[in-house]
């Protein structure tokens, strides 16, 4: 007999009709003439009742399994009686598959997010994790439904690279040499003319300049990879490997970027109300949840209104104006930091705020700089919860411009060769932006942990699973 997923089950109410069910223990309650046995198979937010028989040949043993074991049972789905599903299983024949013991770590009481989090292996086993990680799989397939419908082209950009693309120095290392003794230069540096690329490598702590090399050709690119960055920020929401989806589209300027930007988010909101509407439901009213009330009516206020576009300038004048106390000065040329960010979307607007066009100080490199000579054309997509999910810009297309902002930086230009080359061979004008896919998984579900919207975290002093 062919196995039946739960989810099918539920979503066609199939009853009066046998099925054969795979999948993990949830609970167990036994009495004398039957046990009541409950089933999750991963497929969906509802897990199967089956009633077991004391008939049952193996029935003392199934009837005193484990949370946690894994089991195949064939038996007649009935109209459920009780409250919660609609259908419900008459249990013919319990195979078991996979025995659990008692230090099983999930048991039935409410476990924390936090010992959840040492627990990485298992933890997608439980009701909040299932959800988090069904909604992270529908918003990976929003984002290559989105961009490539709107003729986006699904680029791979590399993993392992020779520049720092932010030009901000947290990359993380790629070596092969002998970290206790590696050769040396004349200088007494390390050599890495020795090493196995024949120079320094890194981690890529973004695709955006290969991706700028793709849509110099391919007209408009997306990239959606892993990215690393080794910022030594322990909060709630830095990884060191993060999953970053990265558009880039040629002939086209900051608005053109801002809009798309407004439109993919709204896209994935979409998307995961329609797909997921169990698990959102599921993680908003879930015991302990840190989700603000009205959570599920703000994302569909946000999905359906034009985001709010102001610039740098404007959102300083807003917080001085604001009468709030900050830690941080608001002066112009400062970043704004995450307690002036959550003061423009949390207080003054409640809602997502596009801010652009910040000094060039606060920004990388490749920025397109504006004519007054202090400001860069780039964007942060603020939301309310989470602070910035989307960086981007404009892009510097003057070849002699983007030189003098390296050597004013003091970059080594040397391993750029390629992408200032863009701007000596029919460059144009260009903008991308990046968004940080775990951020924008937290603000839909309403996660206050980044390690919680990551199957196995990575952050400072912790690479554990
Ligand atoms: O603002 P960032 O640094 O921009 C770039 O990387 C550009 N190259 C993007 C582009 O224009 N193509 O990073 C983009 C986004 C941030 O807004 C944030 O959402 C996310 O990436 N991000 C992180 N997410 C988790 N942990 C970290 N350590 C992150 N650093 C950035
Ligand atoms: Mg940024």
């Amino acid at each position: 007999m062919e196995r039946t997923l739960i989810k099918k089950i539920f979503k066609d109410e199939l009853v009066d009709q046998e099925a054969l069910i795979k999948g993990w223990v949830r609970s167990i309650r036994k009495s004398k003439k039957f046990s009541f046995m409950v089933v999750n198979d991963g497929t969906c937010q509802g897990s199967l009742q089956i009633i077991i028989d004391a008939d049952l040949e193996n029935y003392e043993e199934a009837s005193t399994l484990l949370i946690g074991s894994s089991v195949a049972i064939k038996g007649n789905l009935v109209p459920s009686g009780g409250r919660g599903q609609k259908v419900e299983m008459q249990g013919m024949a319990v195979e078991i598959i996979g025995k659990s013991d008692d230090s099983y770590p999930l048991q039935k009481k409410a476990t924390s997010l936090e010992f959840l989090r040492e627990q990485a292996h298992l933890r997608v086993r439980t009701n909040a994790f299932g959800a988090i990680f069904r909604i992270r799989h529908e918003l990976a397939q929003a984002t290559h439904k989105f961009f490539s419908d709107k003729g986006f082209y699904y680029l791979n950009s590399p993993i392992v690279s020779a520049v720092d693309g932010e030009g901000a120095g947290e990359t993380f290392r790629v070596t092969t040499l002998d970290a206790k003794n590696p050769p040396l230069t004349d200088k007494g540096d390390v050599d890495f003319s020795k090493d196995y690329f024949g120079k320094d490598t890194s981690l890529c702590v973004t695709g955006q300049l290969e991706g700028e090399c793709f849509a110099s050709g391919l007209g408009a690119i997306y990239t959606f990879g892993p990215t690393f960055r080794a910022e030594n920020s322990n909060t709630p929401r830095h990884l060191s490997e993060f999953w970053m989806i990265e558009p880039e589209l040629a002939f086209a300027d900051l608005d053109d970027v801002a809009l798309l930007a407004s439109e993919y988010i709204q896209y994935m909101i979409k998307h995961a109300l329609e797909t997921c509407g169990e698990e959102l439901e599921f993680l908003v009213n879930r015991k302990g949840a840190e989700v603000e009330e009205g959570h599920l009516e703000m994302l569909k206020h946000v999905r359906d209104t034009p985001f709010i576009k102001i610039t740098y300038t404007e959102a300083i004048d807003i917080l001085n104006a604001s009468g709030q106390k900050f830690q941080f000065p608001t002066v112009w040329g400062n970043e704004l930091q995450t307690e002036h960010e959550r003061y423009l979307t949390e207080k003054h607007y409640k809602a997502p705020v596009i801010v652009t066009d910040y000094p060039s100080d606060c920004k990388a490199f490749y920025m397109k700089q504006n004519e007054d000579g202090k400001t860069v054309r780039a964007m942060d997509v603020l939301v309310p919860g989470v602070g910035e999910i989307i960086g981007g810009s404009q892009r510097e297309e003057n070849y002699e411009k983007l030189v003098a902002k390296m050597d004013a930086d003091n970059m080594d230009k040397d391993g750029y060769w390629w992408y200032l080359d863009l701007r000596k061979y029919g460059s144009v004008p260009h903008a991308g932006f990046g968004l940080g896919f775990e951020r924008a998984i937290m603000y839909i579900t309403g996660m206050s942990n980044i390690r919680d919207v990551i199957p196995f975290p990575r952050t400072v002093k912790n690479c554990d699973f």
